[in-house]
């Protein structure tokens, strides 16, 4: 079944979503990088908000501390999504964008290793799972009730994000033509600390220890669902259901066992497995896991 084009259009193999124009999207390539640039990149449902805060928290001294009531969207503004039709040329460095783009539709600058990347990845049954309820959720992305409709969709790439399994081994095997962090979903997870002692790593940022703890505090899911800076509890009624959910939903890692039957776990195995063991990632299924 392909996906409505209310909702989404394909552009060089890559399924976005109306909220942008391929004429938009073709600029992008073309896009004026600066070496301070931060990029954000992620296959939707990963992580990104949550990576967003972080990397607000570390940057901005003023959320840090409560003096700056910014919100997350307007510090970190979505490359691909801009629509306000904001000059991005003109914002405060450094520049931060959140992007699903494959890595193959970035600015084109990027790939020579300018500017920083991080590319943030979560185990892809988690990753459905939580775009399932999204979609109720986001009125801009089509609505599949029936979680096994909402499966084959995903399994065949065609949402918003395309194939899950594309975007990841894209970014990974092409990682020698950035300057770019991976980091896990579940390992933020697991130990918050240390991922964000490895951004600030990476960003050449040094935060006091107190810095450092502040960062996690309001970092963790629990602070950040009460943080209107940082749920986007904001965004604009026409494109988001605010009574059928938020973008803070559960946060766990394992969620997938609670909806998928045995029978749909093998098909995903099926269809996925042998490609997933291509990946240099070792995924964790279940939060009592090894990271
Ligand atoms: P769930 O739907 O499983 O709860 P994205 O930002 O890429 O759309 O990803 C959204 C997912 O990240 C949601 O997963 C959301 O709850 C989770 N998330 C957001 N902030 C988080 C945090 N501070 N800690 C853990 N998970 C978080």
């Amino acid at each position: 079944m392909e996906p409505s084009k209310e909702y989404l259009f394909e552009y060089k193999g890559y399924y976005f979503s109306v909220e942008t124009t391929p004429e938009y999207v073709a600029t992008l390539e073309d896009f004026e990088i600066k070496d301070s640039d931060i990029f954000l990149a992620t296959y939707p449902k990963s992580g990104t908000v949550w990576t967003q805060n972080i990397l607000s928290l570390i940057i901005h001294e003023g959320h840090r501390n409560g003096t700056e009531n910014m919100e997350t969207m307007e510090r970190i503004p979505w490359l691909e999504y801009n629509r306000e039709n904001k000059d991005y040329a003109s914002l405060p460095l450094p520049r931060v964008f959140a992007t699903h783009l494959p890595y193959y539709l970035v600015p084109r600058d990027l790939r020579k290793k300018r500017a920083r990347v991080i590319y943030v990845t979560r185990n892809p049954k988690d990753v459905m799972v939580s775009y399932y309820h999204f979609s109720k959720y986001m009125t801009t992305l089509e609505q599949i009730p029936d979680f096994n409709l909402f499966m084959e969709r995903f399994l065949a790439g065609k949402v918003l994000g395309s194939l899950w399994v594309d975007h990841v081994a894209g970014w990974y095997s092409h990682a020698e033509d950035f300057n770019i962090l991976f980091l896990t979903y579940e390992e933020m997870k697991k130990d918050l600390r240390s991922a964000v002692l490895k951004i600030c790593k990476f960003l050449g940022k040094k935060l006091s220890d107190e810095d450092v703890d502040s960062v996690v505090r309001q970092a963790t899911f629990e602070n950040m669902r009460k943080d209107p800076r940082a749920n986007y509890e904001n965004l604009p009624d026409d494109i988001v259901a605010k009574d059928k959910g938020s973008f803070l939903r559960k946060g766990t890692v394992g969620d997938w066992k609670n909806i998928m039957t045995v029978a749909q776990n093998e098909r995903f195995d099926k269809v996925l497995g042998d490609k997933m063991k291509t990946l240099p990632i070792r995924f964790v299924w279940d939060i009592n896991d090894e990271v």
